[in-house]
């Protein structure tokens, strides 16, 4: 089939809430990252999605008025990516937009992202493709994770079997063998209460290279406490998100036991064990022999959870995706702009060993400019 080859633009906002990256790519035959950059998201904005991720008052009023701040939000953020790379917006064929997951609740059947893509696409006069999950849990799937399928399509191996970690506020892992079903699933924290207990002792957003952390000793006894959720011993299909991990749960852990009231910095370092332990139990688990690991996300830049996973994981290899040629901040913004090229195309964009879904599909909506 002849595909619309050209330039496309993905608009990605995940669960850390550090910003909203933008990436334009050109797609078709060879990818190529023509530019991409991050934008902040004001605080308010994110006070109103933090207040919107757990069941509340008022929910329907908030989710709309939310809906249309971040939708212009993305279409400001895609305008300046275009002034900046001196782009017309006749030069881009569609954007990809994940949207901003409000709830991800794929046991019930649904997954919510704000960012009302009538107006971004109103707001840009680019046609946009979003509401990328609900196909997938339309067909059974979790309708999560969707990047593998672009992991796959990109980073895959004849020669390596080889394992993409996307460490952004959930982990999530994609295995690529030399042969035979791409499997995934998330493994459940990334940065998201590294990011939140920094933020509660030392007012951060995020903990530098994970130096924080790394000045604490773990604990032996909350890491087990905090291992024994069910969400890490079920077996895939599986993905999370702000339901399972925040902090009101993290404190209800810690209210748990006497022996938990530990520093701020031992309790940052078990949570840091608990991200990387979660990680590497579930890669080791898929029993590939040392496969080649590389990670993407902005968790490729804690030195000290990468030096963790890295004791944990031996023998296998571990670098960032830029070995493979693509910078580990931009992965998951370029992989949405790959799946609107995929609808576009009316090619699917799931992978049913992945998510569950009973089928392959088409996955998000097609919202015309003008
Ligand atoms: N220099 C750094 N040191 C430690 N952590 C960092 C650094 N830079 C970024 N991070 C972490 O990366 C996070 C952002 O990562 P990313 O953008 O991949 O997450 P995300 O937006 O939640 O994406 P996803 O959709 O994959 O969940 C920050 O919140 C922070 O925790
Ligand atoms: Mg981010």
């Amino acid at each position: 089939m002849k595909t619309q080859a050209g330039i496309y633009i993905g608009v990605m906002s995940g669960t850390s809430l550090d910003g909203i990256d933008v990436a334009v790519v050109q797609l078709g035959q060879e990818l190529k990252l023509i530019g991409a950059k991050c934008y902040p998201i004001p605080n308010e904005t994110k006070t109103a999605i933090l207040g919107l991720t757990q069941p509340g008052d008022n929910e329907i009023e908030r989710l709309g008025k939310l809906d249309i701040e971040l939708a212009r939000l993305f279409a400001a953020a895609i305008n300046h990516t275009l002034h900046d790379l001196n782009l017309n917006r006749s030069d881009i064929l569609a954007i990809g937009s994940h949207g901003q997951t409000i709830r991800h609740r794929p046991k019930t059947g649904f997954s919510l992202q704000a960012g009302d893509p009538n107006l971004i696409a109103a707001q840009t006069n680019i046609k946009v493709i979003a509401d990328f999950r609900r196909k997938d849990l339309a067909y059974g799937g979790e309708g999560a994770p969707l990047v593998p399928a672009f992991h796959a399509d990109q980073f895959k191996s004849s020669h390596t079997s080889r394992v993409i970690l996307n460490i952004g506020g959930m982990s999530n892992i994609t295995v690529l063998p030399t042969q035979g079903e791409v499997r995934g699933y998330d493994t459940g924290p990334g940065n998201v209460l590294l990011d939140a207990w920094c933020y509660r002792h030392r007012s951060l957003p995020y903990d530098q290279a994970g130096a924080w952390a790394a000045s604490g000793i773990y604990n032996a006894s909350l890491l087990e406490k905090l291992m024994s959720l069910p969400f890490f011993h079920e077996t895939p299909p599986k993905s999370t998100g702000r339901e399972q991990f925040n902090i009101e749960w993290l404190e209800h852990m810690l209210n748990q036991s006497a022996d938990y009231q530990l520093s701020p910095a031992d309790i940052q370092a078990t949570l840091l064990e608990l991200t990387a332990r979660s990680i590497s139990d579930a890669i080791i688990s898929e029993k590939h022999n040392a496969p080649e690991i590389y990670i993407c996300g902005g968790g490729a830049h804690n030195t000290a959870l990468i030096q963790r996973l890295k004791q944990l994981l031996e023998p296998s290899s571990i670098a960032t995706t830029e070995s493979l040629g693509m910078h580990p901040d931009w992965v998951e913004a370029a992989a949405f702009a790959w799946l609107a090229y995929r609808a576009l195309n009316g090619l699917s964009g799931n992978l049913p060993s992945v998510t569950g879904a009973s089928k392959e599909t088409i996955l998000g909506g097609i919202y015309q400019a003008g």
